[in-house]
């Protein structure tokens, strides 16, 4: 299963989102039968590191950060991964507008939009809302897929 979650700048909240999605299919062994990225819609942070403030949080709750840089999503990333999880349905309406790309490939992660915390300061409550948004997903996928 490839799952690509997708935010607008792709330095806090899908980068948080693909950190907590990786360290919960660790915690269950399924690492193997995964692969997990992110993306951005937005080409402006590319190039650029974890914001320092997302990379804290995710430290504070213990998960693993991987050493990555943002960069924007392409065409090929539609072609190549299962599933494009956004952060907010306008990045949904965005991809679907943008790419060929079939409906049902992409989705939000929570039926309410994660909170942008590059413009709110709040990083706690974008976390909360990412993990719970990732917990809820990976039940979902090993109940559908019998993983
Ligand atoms: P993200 O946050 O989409 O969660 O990575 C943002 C990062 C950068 C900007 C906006 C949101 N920006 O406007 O540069």
């Amino acid at each position: 299963m490839k799952i690509l979650f997708v935010c607008l700048g792709n330095i806090c909240r899908s980068p948080m989102a693909e950190m907590i999605f990786k360290n919960l299919v660790r915690k269950k062994s399924l690492e193997k039968k995964f692969v997990i990225s992110s993306a951005g819609i937005s080409s402006e942070e590319e190039g650029n590191d974890i914001y320092p403030l997302a990379k804290q949080i995710l430290k504070e709750k213990e998960i693993p950060i991987e050493k990555r840089c943002a960069r924007k999503i392409t065409q090929e990333d539609i072609q190549n991964f299962d599933y494009i999880v956004v952060m907010e349905e306008y990045q949904k309406k965005r991809i679907l507008q943008d790419f060929s790309i079939s409906k049902d490939k992409v989705c939000t992660l929570n039926e309410k939009d994660v909170s942008d915390p590059w413009y709110s300061g709040d990083f706690k409550t974008a976390y909360e809302e990412i993990y719970e948004g990732c917990k809820n997903l990976l039940d979902k996928i090993i109940k559908s897929y019998e993983l």
